[in-house]
């Protein structure tokens, strides 16, 4: 078979170019191996190595089809048990669900407050739902009370990360409560890189400010160590999804393998604190050790954002990194604004204090090889 690019998609070979000009192209990387040390993986508490429970891999159709099984309704009350909410519906991603339950709620005429770094499946349901969309600056509680005081009569939803992911940051949830319960809008937080993690047992932010959102999204692909998502709010809110959430009704059922696999994660969230402990204290230890290198680690908790600035520089770190058997993940535009590419380094409970010491040391070493 030929390999060549067919003339409708040569404009494609030139676009790669121009990308891979930039340091902006991304590359296939090897697959993970087990001599490496980690520093970009998202499984928080070290679960996602555990072997599958035993169930089926498949659920054969849509749940509203024939795809509905006893892992989905069982992993459903787990979690909504740990957000404290009433009810919960799961989603085949966190891609899934941002994107189903945003385009779901909002709607043309509606008014959509976002903040400039949600995640891109926040942003793709916000363009679904044809609602008209603020952007506003990042974390900024007046910025938000402006777009919503500014709205008139139309309905109002406010979105938010409750910990940023290429940022490590957090938003002041009681304030964009208040603020929505004052102007009547709608909160929508996503909670994936929060849960299991922090908060009071690894409940969340949400949990941890006393503030109830109108939608929480949670994923399992992160600190619970499986796949899927789901989001959790009132019974209305789960029956409304279930019947338009378009990436919940017109996709198949989450594998009840992995569903499985989640619930037994999220109850080893709560039964192995411990686990908790360990990714937090190599946090702690990370950020203290690169703070001596004379690099200002941003942020809070297992994410560890290195801002660099040129992608380049990101690049060429990241390799130098790799080469000494430390991976790091280098983000760059678009995943991070222009001018703020970075090394994203995340921590995990498997992370003991000689790996973290290891690892800073080849820090050290790179950065010594950097031009001044
Ligand atoms: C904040 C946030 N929401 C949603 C997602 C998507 O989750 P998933 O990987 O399960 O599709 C991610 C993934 O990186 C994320 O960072």
């Amino acid at each position: 078979m030929k390999h060549t690019t067919p003339p409708a998609l040569r404009f494609l070979e030139e676009s790669l170019r121009d990308l891979e000009s930039q340091s902006l192209l991304r590359k296939r990387p090897a697959p993970v191996s087990d001599g490496s040390l980690s520093f970009c993986s998202n499984d928080y508490l070290a679960l996602a190595s555990r072997p599958p429970p035993g169930r089926s891999s498949g659920s054969g159709a849509s749940r509203l089809v024939a795809g509905e099984r006893q892992e989905h309704v069982d992993l459903e009350r787990a979690v909504a048990e740990l957000v404290g909410l009433p009810e919960a519906l799961v989603f085949s991603s966190g891609y899934a669900a941002n994107v189903g339950v945003i385009s779901a709620l909002a709607a043309p005429g509606d008014i959509l407050v976002s903040d400039a770094l949600n995640h891109a499946s926040i942003v793709d349901g916000a363009r679904l739902s044809r609602a008209q969309t603020l952007v506003v600056p990042h974390r900024d509680v007046a910025a938000v009370a402006d777009a919503l005081k500014a709205r008139g009569s139309r309905r109002a939803w406010v979105v938010t990360e409750s910990y940023f992911s290429m940022d490590a940051d957090v938003p002041d949830l009681r304030a964009l409560r208040g603020i929505c319960d004052e102007y009547g809008a709608a909160l929508v937080v996503d909670e994936a890189h929060a849960l299991g993690v922090l908060g009071p047992d690894g409940r969340g932010l949400c949990h941890e400010a006393g503030v109830i959102p109108d939608a929480l999204v949670g994923t399992f692909g992160k600190a619970f160590g499986a796949a899927g998502a789901f989001v959790a709010g009132c019974p209305a809110l789960a029956q409304w999804l279930w019947n338009r959430a378009r990436t919940f009704v017109f996709s198949t059922g989450l594998s009840p393998a992995v569903a499985a696999a989640a619930r037994a994660g999220v109850e080893a969230s709560l039964k192995e604190p411990e686990r908790r402990g360990r990714v937090l204290a190599a946090a702690n230890q990370l950020r203290r050790g690169l703070t001596e290198l004379g690099v200002s680690p941003r942020g809070i908790g297992p994410i560890v954002p290195w801002v660099i600035g040129d992608p380049a520089k990101a690049v060429r770190l990241a390799k130098g990194l790799r080469e000494a058997g430390i991976d790091v993940a280098a983000i760059r535009p678009p995943s991070v604004p222009a001018g703020t590419a970075r090394l994203r380094l995340t921590v995990t409970a498997a992370h003991g204090e000689a790996d973290v010491a290891r690892a800073l040391g080849v820090f050290a070493d790179v950065l010594g090889r950097e031009p001044r």
